[in-house]
């Protein structure tokens, strides 16, 4: 990880094709804690968070939320504490929101608790145009006004908010998640319809219904909140991240390996598991562990990325890097982002065949990849360069690594544990 505060210019140097064998541990979901680490907001005392992963997105979070007055602490080594009892007013700081996509949470907690709010318009990974339209529609629902003008989203509610049924008009997580934090102290019931059922959305609803909220229906199309007067400070703990599990797994199997992921919920996975079964992977689910092993050549395997329970788009990226020396052709359609294959160019100067044709990519397998220089433009394209890595004959150097420290902790550390020759210099 970078020095705190700083962004890292720094690359991984793999030297691929080393078995990966043995136990790993998975983290708490990035995309479950960058939504818990706001809602502790709706709250006047102090929550307490557990396995917090140590990302550079909690990071900047956490900056986001002193900046604001809150105070925020590690009180062990994955535990977060928030004290929000000194939040000093409605704005969230411009310079450091437009470093993160999470960072619009704070629309839907300041909307909620105060009933007005200024956010910078978010930044994030260019992964395609990342519109909040299903956000401010749902805002608008519960009697908001909102305005952007250079950058910032002020949000308003004039005569206040009422419960409202929100029907989204596509699956958005992001926007399910908003509209869940806007309405937990929003007078009334509110009823999000096409709601997304993403495990870190059923996470938020746990994590404020121990707050004292009342949501029901997380985890279905149909998501009902049901406004309270006051939320107070909880413990509670993050989920293992689904995504993170996915690019291990992915990795497993793209060195032949024999690997065992602790602290994973395998349910979550389902998606994944399906589409490695289907190559030819061996998969053994046992409570919270999951155990991958791979002898001899995987097959190709059509995927289209869908909302959850389908295949996520998050780990579409490494998987596009396994396909490309499954053997035959594989057609990977992605659903969600659009810029998602821009990551191909650098597989290719790797020795895959991709030809990409609008949302589709079609995957000739190749039968093996070479190292060779190559630059991660995006969180998950880094993860799916460092698994290409892994895979290749000689050595690869991926640069851009800032993307992959966003949002993976210690992934070098972890793959080094299991056998991978990897290691992290300065970029010069
Ligand atoms: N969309 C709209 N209007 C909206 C919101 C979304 O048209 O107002 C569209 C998007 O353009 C996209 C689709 O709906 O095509 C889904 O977007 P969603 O809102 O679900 O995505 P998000 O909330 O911005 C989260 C994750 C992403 C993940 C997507 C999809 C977080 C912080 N981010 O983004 O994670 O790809 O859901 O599962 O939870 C990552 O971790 O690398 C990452 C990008």
């Amino acid at each position: 990880m970078s020095t705190e505060g700083e962004t890292s210019l720094d690359k991984l140097i793999i030297t691929g094709q080393r078995r990966l064998t043995g136990h790993v541990e998975v983290s708490g979901a990035k995309n479950s804690a960058v939504a818990l680490i706001p809602a502790t907001l709706l709250a006047e005392g102090q929550s307490v968070i557990e396995n917090v992963p140590r990302i550079r997105d909690v990071e900047i979070y956490m900056d986001i939320l002193q900046g604001m007055g809150v105070k925020t602490w590690w009180a062990g080594e994955k535990t977060l504490a928030v004290d929000p009892s000194g939040l000093n007013g409605t704005k969230a700081p411009y310079d450091l929101c437009k470093k993160m996509r999470a960072s619009y949470y704070l629309m839907g907690v300041l909307l909620g608790r105060f009933g007005r709010g200024e956010v910078a318009f978010p930044g994030g990974c260019d992964i395609g145009s990342r519109p909040i339209d299903q956000h401010v529609k749902g805002f608008q629902q519960l009697g908001a006004t909102i305005a952007i003008q250079r950058g910032i989203v002020t949000l308003s509610a004039p005569n206040g908010l009422a419960g409202s049924c929100i029907y989204l008009d596509v699956v958005s997580v992001g926007a399910t998640i908003n509209i869940m934090l806007a309405a937990v102290l929003t007078p009334g019931t509110t009823v999000i319809e096409n709601a997304a059922k993403e495990p870190h959305v059923v996470d938020l609803a746990n994590f404020l219904n121990a707050m004292g909220a009342n949501v029901k229906g997380a985890g279905t199309d149909v998501i009902k909140i049901h406004g309270v007067n006051k939320l107070h400070g909880t413990t509670y703990s993050v989920i293992p991240d689904q995504i993170e599990a996915g690019t291990l797994m992915i990795a497993a199997a793209a060195t032949q390996g024999d690997v065992v992921l602790e602290n994973v919920i395998p349910k979550h996975l389902d998606p994944i598991t399906a589409k490695l079964r289907e190559m030819g992977a061996e998969i053994d689910e046992d409570g919270d562990q999951i155990r991958i092993r791979v002898e001899g050549p995987l097959r190709a395997v059509n995927i289209k990325t869908l909302p959850y329970p389908g295949f996520p788009t998050d780990v579409q990226q490494p998987m596009t890097s396994l396909l490309s020396t499954a053997r035959g052709t594989s057609l990977v359609t992605e659903s969600i982002w659009e810029g998602r294959f821009k990551f191909v160019d650098e597989l290719k100067r790797m020795g895959a065949n991709i030809k990409v044709e609008g949302r589709t990519a079609i995957i000739e397998g190749v039968p093996s990849l070479s190292g060779a220089p190559v630059r991660a433009t995006d969180l998950r394209a880094g993860a799916a360069l460092v698994v290409a890595g892994l895979m290749a004959e000689g050595e690869t150097e991926v640069s851009g690594v800032e993307h992959i420290d966003r949002g993976y902790e210690t992934l070098e550390a972890k793959l080094r544990h299991l056998g991978a020759e990897i290691r992290r210099e300065q970029e010069n």
